[in-house]
C-alpha cells in the first residue's frame, strides 16, 4: 500500500462531543467485533493479538470503543478488560443489549426487561466497570435493517437502568426514524447505530436529520462488513489518491456528514494502522463526486 497523501485533518478526525454529555471522543474510534472468533462466536484464532490490537488503538489515540456482551458471548469484552483495565480517563466504551447468542451460535431477541437487566450486569462484570458510557438498545428488526415494530417498550427499561445509575447515556441501532423518535420520546439519545456506508446510503436523510438534531450517527459495517466493500470506483479512487480503498471508504464517511463517528472492526494490527490512518486523507470534490455513484453502480440492493 501506498503512504496516504500528507496530513491536514486533525488527529483522528478531530473531536466530537455527545449532545447533552460531557463525553467527547476523537471521530476515528474502533468496533471490537471482530475480535472474536469466526462468526463472531468464541474465542479468536490469536487473543494475543486480540489484545495488542486494543492496545495499539488506545496508545493511537482512540478513545471510542464499540462492543457488546454478545460479541463472543461475553469474549470481547473480556478482551477489552484484559488489554485496557484500568482503562484510561476520557475512554469511552460503547456497549449494546437487544440479542443473545445460544451454544448454536445463532443471533436470538433478547429484550425483556429481565434480559436486558442482565445484560446490562453482564455488560458491567466483564468490562469491570461500575456504570456504562453508553448503551444502544439495538432492535433485531430484519437482521441488518430495521422493521416498524415499536421499541418504546425496551427503551424504556434502559430509561430506567440509567436512572438507577447503570448507565449514562442511551443510544438506538438499527432504527428508523420513526423508531429513533418513539425513543427520543421517552428519554434523551445521544447516537444512532445503523449500516451505511459508501455503498449503504439509505440513512442519507437521517444523517442529515440527525446532524441537524445534534445526535451522532456511528455506521455499523463502515467497511461492507462480512463482505468488505468492494466497487471498481472505490479501487480507482484510492489508486489516484495513493491511498487503500478502506481509508477512501473511512475518508468518505469523515467528510460525509460531522456527526459521523467511525467505529472500523478489525483483528489485525496491519488494518488498525491503515484504518487510523484514513483521518489523514482528503477526498477533494471530484473525488467525492466520483464515490457518490457507487451506490447507484451497486444497484437496487444497496438502498
Ligand atoms: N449495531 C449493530 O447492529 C452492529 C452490527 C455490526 C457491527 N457493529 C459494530 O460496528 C463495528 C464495525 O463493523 P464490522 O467490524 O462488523 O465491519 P467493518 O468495520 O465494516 O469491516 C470489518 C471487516 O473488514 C476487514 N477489514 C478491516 N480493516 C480492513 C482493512 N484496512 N483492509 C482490509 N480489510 C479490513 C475486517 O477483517 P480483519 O479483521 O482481517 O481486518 C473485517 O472482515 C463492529 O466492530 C461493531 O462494534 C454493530
Amino acid at each position: 500500500m501506498e503512504t496516504p497523501p500528507a496530513q491536514s485533518e486533525p488527529r483522528l478526525g478531530g473531536s466530537y462531543t455527545f449532545a447533552g454529555t460531557s463525553l467527547r471522543v476523537k471521530r476515528v474510534g474502533y468496533g471490537a467485533m471482530q475480535l472474536a472468533g469466526p462468526g463472531v462466536y468464541g474465542p479468536p484464532k490469536d487473543p494475543e493479538e486480540a489484545v495488542a490490537v486494543l492496545r495499539e488503538a488506545v496508545a493511537s489515540g482512540v478513545d471510542h470503543i464499540d462492543t457488546s456482551d454478545f460479541y463472543g458471548p461475553h469474549i470481547t469484552n473480556q478482551l477489552i478488560r484484559r488489554a485496557l483495565h484500568p482503562y484510561p480517563s476520557g475512554l469511552v466504551i460503547v456497549s449494546k443489549l437487544g440479542a443473545r447468542r445460544p451454544p448454536d451460535g445463532s443471533w436470538k431477541p433478547a429484550i425483556t426487561p429481565e434480559e436486558l437487566t442482565s445484560g446490562v450486569q453482564d455488560n458491567l462484570r466483564n468490562l469491570g466497570l461500575e456504570a456504562l458510557d453508553i448503551v444502544n438498545y439495538r432492535s433485531m428488526g430484519s437482521g441488518h435493517g430495521p422493521d416498524e415494530r415499536p421499541i418504546g417498550e425496551q427503551v424504556s427499561v434502559l430509561a430506567d437502568l440509567k436512572r438507577k445509575g447503570l448507565i449514562r447515556h442511551i443510544g438506538v441501532s438499527n432504527v428508523t426514524a420513526a423508531q429513533l423518535a418513539e425513543a427520543r420520546s421517552i428519554t434523551p439519545i445521544v447516537c444512532v447505530q445503523n449500516y451505511y456506508n459508501v455503498a449503504q446510503r439509505q440513512d442519507d436523510a437521517l444523517v442529515a436529520d440527525l446532524e441537524a438534531q445534534g445526535i451522532a450517527y456511528v455506521p455499523f459495517f463502515p467497511l461492507g462488513g462480512f463482505t468488505p466493500l468492494q466497487s471498481t470506483t472505490l479501487s480507482a479512487v484510492a489508486q489516484r489518491l495513493g491511498a487503500s480503498r478502506m481509508q477512501v471508504a473511512l475518508a468518505w464517511l469523515l467528510q460525509r456528514s460531522p456527526n459521523i463517528l467511525l467505529i472500523p472492526g478489525t483483528s489485525s494490527l496491519a488494518h488498525l494502522r491503515e484504518n487510523l490512518g484514513s483521518c489523514r486523507l482528503v477526498l477533494p470534490r471530484e473525488e467525492l463526486e466520483a464515490l457518490d455513484g457507487i451506490a447507484a453502480e451497486a444497484g437496487p440492493a444497496a438502498h
